[in-house]
């Protein structure tokens, strides 16, 4: 089943970025996105997971053209539907990590596994505050927080970069299982090439074009 379906994105900021990129995800698959810094992975991500409309081009989600949906329609979709874990983790400073994933978890209905939290190793801080803990940690609650939120579709930005490799690949091994327990897919952005290999296809972002390697 497909999930994801762009065709033909192009995209500029003050000079063009990327033209004529298209993707097919299909459920219980992964893509690594590989490219120099500032090539525009980050870019292309926020446009495929709904948060940047792209200068042309398409964007289906679960068959959905998502720019042409309403507001809300948009906002109940990334609720439901995507998990989306950033550069910069969302987290709410002023919680304790617990919290964070209480929200997201009410707001999707599900409830929090705490048995992923000892798979993460972050089982014993989870009660502390977000800003009590290291870079690395806050990167394994925001990957907690938006598996409780038990999304068709993951989209991870550097999701490991703050994690020693040992870390990542238990980051990985946690996404492969999640992936193919709940048929969900991943889009993953990633300077690491031994984790782009973990997964099904690897993409290359190079000279304003993406192509399969
Ligand atoms: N909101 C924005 N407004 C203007 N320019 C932007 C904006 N976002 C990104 N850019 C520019 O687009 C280019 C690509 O940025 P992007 O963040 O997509 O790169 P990247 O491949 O993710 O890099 P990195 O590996 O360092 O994260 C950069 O030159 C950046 O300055
Ligand atoms: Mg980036």
């Amino acid at each position: 089943m497909t999930l994801l379906n762009a065709t033909s994105l192009s995209h500029a900021f003050d000079y063009p970025l990327f033209e004529d990129i298209s993707l097919t995800l299909n459920a219980g698959e992964s893509i690594a996105i590989v490219g120099v810094s500032g090539s525009g992975k980050s870019t292309l991500l926020h446009i495929l997971s709904s948060l940047l409309q792209p200068n042309s081009g398409r964007v289906e989600l679960f068959g959905n053209d998502i720019y042409t949906l309403s507001d809300t329609a948009l906002v109940d979709l990334r609720r439901d539907d995507l998990g989306l874990i950033y550069q910069s983790h969302y987290l709410f400073k002023g919680f304790s990590a617990y919290e964070n994933l209480e929200v997201a978890a009410i707001l999707a209905h599900q409830s929090i596994d705490e048995a992923l939290l000892v798979r993460l190793g972050i089982e014993n801080v989870i009660r502390q505050k977000v800003t009590e803990l290291s870079g690395g940690q806050q990167q394994r609650v925001s990957i907690a927080r938006v598996l409780s939120k038990k999304p068709r579709l993951i989209f991870a930005d550097e999701p490991t970069g703050n994690l020693d490799h040992a870390t990542a690949l238990e980051v990985m091994d946690i996404f492969d299982d999640y992936l193919k327990q709940h048929q969900a897919a991943m889009i993953l952005v990633t300077h690491d090439e031994s984790l782009a290999a973990r997964c099904t296809h690897i993409y290359r972002m190079q000279n304003g074009s993406l192509r399969e390697s």
